[in-house]
């Protein structure tokens, strides 16, 4: 049994309703739900999470090494492009983590192409969806299992 966090940042709370040209309609609680589920049947714990506000996400980050947290899950959302202080926090704690993007940052605004994460992150999955918090949770498993 793993112990997984998921970490949603500003304004993944308006999925669903939010840019959906760039987003499609999928809601958070919609990804939240898939992955619960996903993670009842192979018997992982997840607790998922969200937050618009940086220093919660930061606590968030703080707790989850006193927890025992071994894997996080992580759309930075805006955050991406913008927070040293979360960077240091992740690495700080060093609990592996992949990063999730919903859209891909790489197709879009050119200051959406800097990430604070991925050279830091296990590995970055954009551009799928809610398929990117699929891949990013099989890709958690076998990252976890390499162990065994
Ligand atoms: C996002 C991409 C970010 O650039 C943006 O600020 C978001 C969502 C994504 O999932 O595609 O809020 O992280």
């Amino acid at each position: 049994m793993y112990k997984i966090l998921l970490i949603n940042g500003p304004n993944l709370d308006l999925l669903g309703k939010r840019e959906t040209d760039v987003y499609g309609t999928i809601t958070l609680s919609e990804i939240e739900k898939t992955l619960t589920s996903e993670c009842n049947k192979s018997g992982d714990k997840i607790t998922c999470f969200q937050s618009n506000a940086e220093h919660e996400i930061l606590d968030w980050i703080h707790k989850s090494k006193k927890e025992k947290y071994e894997i996080i899950i992580f759309n930075p959302a805006a955050f991406t492009h913008t927070s040293v202080a979360i960077r240091d926090a992740l690495l700080a704690v060093e609990i592996p983590f992949i990063e999730v993007h919903i859209s891909n940052i790489y197709k879009r605004e050119e200051f959406r192409k800097k990430s604070f994460f991925s050279d830091i992150a296990i590995g970055t999955i954009t551009g799928f969806g809610l398929t990117s918090y699929e891949v990013a949770l099989i890709s958690a498993r076998s990252y976890l299992n390499k162990d065994k």
